[in-house]
């Protein structure tokens, strides 16, 4: 099959590209997908620490699959156009490295650097999450109270610019998805304003807008085990409703990509 690369992005930081990129690569492993996860947030590192706690768990049982994990630097250069040729040339030579894999799920952070541009470059598919507040929403479109008409957002225009470096270097195009995470239970106003905007927009700014996922408590406790709410025991407690739910929203996103 062909190759996807899917970098989870978003400028703002906490909206969930760790946790999610982690639940789509386990996703993906459990179709029996070859999949291979990079760390261009190697810094904080949350990613490659996810993946370790998994590699760790997965000594008591066999069972748990891990993905193929590389980490990748910014370039140490004071000159930003060495800088970028040294991270340009390393993310290829990374990216080339891992052409036997199916998928190759990339985590970014959450702020705008060289190498996340590059990533970004790279991308078949973009997965953006939001939380569900308008301070998320004015990276992609800059709303005004007062005035009529919208500016586009600092990350709408970076997503903006390296699409079009993607189509200049092999003419490929991008598939941008954004969706909420760690929405509320109860229907607000603020969603609701939040998602109509979201609507209208998609066509202009060329972004598919996909159901997303609630706030549950269980994205916040499987961290240390590195386990997702794929794996069997994950909880002392055991399957529940919500669990159920979740799982649904994630099948819900793998819909989406095609691969469910
Ligand atoms: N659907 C969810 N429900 C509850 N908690 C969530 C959900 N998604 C993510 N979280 C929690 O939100 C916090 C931020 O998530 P995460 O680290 O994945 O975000 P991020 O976008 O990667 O952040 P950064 O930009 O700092 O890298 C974490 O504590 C995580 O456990
Ligand atoms: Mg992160």
């Amino acid at each position: 099959m062909l190759q996807r690369v899917i970098v989870f992005g978003n400028q703002k930081g906490g909206t969930g590209k760790s946790t999610l990129a982690m639940h789509l690569t386990v996703s993906l492993l459990h179709q029996g997908y070859k999949v291979a996860t990079i760390d261009v947030d190697a810094k904080q590192g949350t990613f490659t620490r996810y993946i370790e706690n998994r590699i760790k768990t997965s000594q008591s049982d066999p069972k748990i699959k891990y993905p193929t994990h590389r980490s990748i630097f910014e370039s140490f250069s004071d000159s930003v156009r060495v800088k970028h040729k040294e991270n340009f040339l390393k993310f290829s030579e990374l990216i080339n490295s891992l052409k036997d894999f199916d998928f190759i799920v990339i985590d970014t952070p959450g702020s705008e650097t060289d190498l996340s541009k590059i990533a970004h470059s790279f991308a078949d598919v973009i997965i953006t999450p939001l939380n569900e507040s308008f301070i998320d929403l004015d990276l992609i479109i800059k709303a005004s109270p007062v005035k009529s008409g919208l500016n586009t957002g600092s990350y709408a225009e970076m997503v903006w610019e390296q699409k079009k470096a993607r189509a200049q270097r092999d003419k490929n195009s991008v598939d941008w998805i954004i969706l909420l995470n760690r929405m509320s239970s109860v229907e607000s106003r603020n969603k609701k304003e939040l998602e109509k905007i979201l609507i209208l927009l998609s066509k202009r700014l060329g972004f598919r807008f996909i159901k997303g996922f609630k706030e549950r408590i269980i994205f916040k406790e499987l961290f240390l085990s590195g386990l997702t709410l794929l794996d069997g025991n994950t909880t002392r407690t055991g399957l529940n409703l919500s669990h159920i739910a979740a799982r649904q929203e994630l099948k819900n996103l793998l819909k989406e990509l095609n691969v469910a």
